[in-house]
């Protein structure tokens, strides 16, 4: 198959990611999971104490390194100025920093070059939130994956439960709502789904039922 990309975008907790990674190798295409970078953002700005103020973050982030790498098992790496910071932005905290920080123009146009960069040097299937309607898009598959507010929820608060973490689950749907508040009604490049995008609402399938479906879809149109 000749140079394709494929978009996934969607809300938090959808299974984008699952969705993505699960693609990338039954196809032998690359995963550039492009909420990492942003929660990237959100951790330099938690570290230094930053202000929500885009003149300001657009000089801050000027002296910022983000880079991306995969290991030899094709794991993505992110590193903020050299540090492999892969593991620190999956805390809990710092969700709401990539979410609030990302709706700067200054954080979005700083991050638009390298997801762009990586989509036109490979194959790759991206997932976040504008990647069919803004970073991408000319891609050639374009998918909208959602699921109802309370079964992301669920889900979630069963994989924290899983961890062993102590949490309630009114608070994990509150967490929900309110980055879907945000993360929707930003005035740049806000999460919707794209006109010739394919939606999917996984409420009532299983991963591997998802993953069928996009699939088949991609099959039935190379
Ligand atoms: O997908 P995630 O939960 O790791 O993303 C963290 C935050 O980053 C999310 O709340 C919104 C933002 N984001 C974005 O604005 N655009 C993207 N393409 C990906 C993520």
């Amino acid at each position: 198959m000749n140079h394709f990309n494929i978009a996934i975008d969607g809300p938090s907790g959808a299974g984008k990611s699952t969705i993505a990674k699960a693609l990338s190798s039954k196809l032998g295409i690359s995963y550039l999971d492009t909420g990492a970078l942003y929660r990237a953002v959100g951790l330099k700005a938690y570290r230094d104490g930053w202000e929500e103020n885009d003149e300001i973050v657009s000089r801050l982030l000027g002296l910022v390194d983000i880079k991306v790498s995969y290991d030899e098992e094709g794991k993505q790496h992110v590193y903020l100025d050299g540090e492999d910071v892969s593991t620190a932005i999956r805390q809990d905290f710092v969700s709401g920093y990539g979410s609030r920080f990302s709706a700067l123009p200054s954080v979005r146009k700083a991050l638009l070059d390298l997801q762009r960069r990586v989509a036109s040097e490979y194959s790759s299937v991206l997932d976040g939130r504008d990647i069919g309607t803004s970073v991408l898009p000319n891609a050639k598959y374009k998918i909208y994956l959602t699921a109802s507010p309370e079964i992301r929820a669920k889900r979630r608060y069963d994989e924290l439960i899983a961890k062993g973490q102590t949490v309630e689950f009114d608070k994990v749907l509150a967490d929900i709502n309110e980055r879907d508040f945000r993360d929707m009604n930003r005035a740049i490049s806000p999460l919707k789904k794209a006109d010739d995008a394919v939606e999917i609402n996984s409420d009532n399938m299983s991963i591997e039922e998802v993953i069928k479906f996009v699939v088949e879809m991609i099959n039935e149109n190379v």
